[in-house]
This record gives C-alpha cells, structure tokens and sequence, in this order.
C-alpha cells in the first residue's frame, strides 16, 4: 500500500506562531517605487523624499529636545516650562507623522529608527545631564532655526516641481507650527524684571 504523502510545510495549517523570521527588504532606504498614479515624475519624488527624510531627522531630534527639556527642567518657571515643553512635544509629534507619511505617500522610505536619525540630523547634540533653563530655551530655539530654514528652501523648491501636496504640508503645518513655537520659547528669554519695574517711580506704593 502506498505511503500517504506527508502534507509539505507551507500547506500545513497550525495555531503555532512563526517566530524570529527575516527576509530582504522589499524596498531600500533612499529609493521611490518606480511608477505611481500621481502625475509627479520619479526624479521629483525622489529628490523631494530625500529632502523630507532630513526634515525628518530633524523634527525628531526637536520632538526629543522638548521631552528632554520637558523632563529635566529645573527653577522657579519649572511648572509653566513642564507644561509648555510637553505641547510642543505632542505638536512635533503629529509633524513627524505628517512627514513621514508624506515620505511613504510619494512611493520613497521614511527614516525611522533613533541611531539612524543620529547619524542623519544636523541639530547639535545635547549633553545627557541636565542644563539651566536658558539654555535649554537656546537649544531648542537653535534647533527650530535649523528647521525653519530648511523647510522655507523645500517648500519653495516643491513649489517650482510642481510639488504641491509637500509645499503646502511644509508651509501649513511645518512653518506654522515652528515659527509659532519660537515665539512661545523666545518670549521666555526677554529680560524683564519679575516683580517691581526698573524704572518704577517712587511713591507708587
Ligand atoms: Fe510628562
């Protein structure tokens, strides 16, 4: 009588999870699928995803700058800081999930991972310990001027590619939400007296 064959691996039905598995990658850092019903040329695609990918690097490091600084800040201000740090937290937050998705959505790969970002961005590296609040303050402002300078180039040059879903991202979203958050920041740095005016006038008490 002959053998019944034994079912072959691949056909074999079992609740058994399949564990530690890897494979190539199905598409490579710094490459966009080749044709996309989007009417935007490949080579555009790919120069706008690798210009967005630095964006990205960097609104991540400044995403990370504020949950530093919203964890580490110290001094009197420490509860408005605490707060105010933490918003802007959450507000780059949402950036780097627009940017990325912009990534995917014109056919290239976005950055994702912390020691890649690392190697890429072009903010400056903060030390592990904790640091005054004016610093603090001059660290994050330096780190939106990197951003806001790069995202006022890109978005003029999506707009002369004919780029214009990533021109208006990176005006109505980045620019906006980074400039308005310098002013925030930048208002904790004036120096104005705390309780009695400089130039106070005798005789007002
Ligand atoms: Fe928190």
């Amino acid at each position: 009588m002959p053998k019944k064959p034994l079912p072959s691996k691949t056909s074999q039905i079992t609740a058994q999870p399949r564990f530690h598995q890897r494979a190539a990658e199905i598409q490579q850092y710094g490459t966009v699928t080749h044709a996309l019903p989007l009417e935007l040329e490949e080579p555009i695609r790919l120069q706008m995803t690798e210009r967005l990918n630095q964006l990205l690097a960097d609104t991540m490091t400044l995403r990370d700058l504020y949950k530093k600084s919203h964890w580490q800040v110290a001094g009197p201000t420490f509860y408005q800081l605490h707060l105010l740090f933490d918003k802007h937290f959450n507000e780059q937050v949402e950036l780097v999930d627009s940017i990325a998705e912009r990534i995917q959505v014109l056919g290239g790969v976005s950055i994702a991972m912390a020691a890649d970002v690392a190697e890429t961005t072009q903010i400056e590296r903060p030390p592990r310990g904790r640091e005054e609040v004016p610093v603090q303050l001059s660290r994050l402002l330096d780190a939106h001027k990197v951003i806001i300078g790069e995202t006022r180039e890109m978005a003029r040059n999506a707009s002369e590619l004919g780029d214009d879903g990533t021109n208006d991202l990176l005006v109505s979203e980045v620019l906006r939400t980074n400039e308005l958050q310098v002013w925030f920041v930048s208002e904790h740095l004036v120096n104005v007296p705390l309780v009695e005016a400089k130039s106070a006038k005798a005789g007002a008490a």
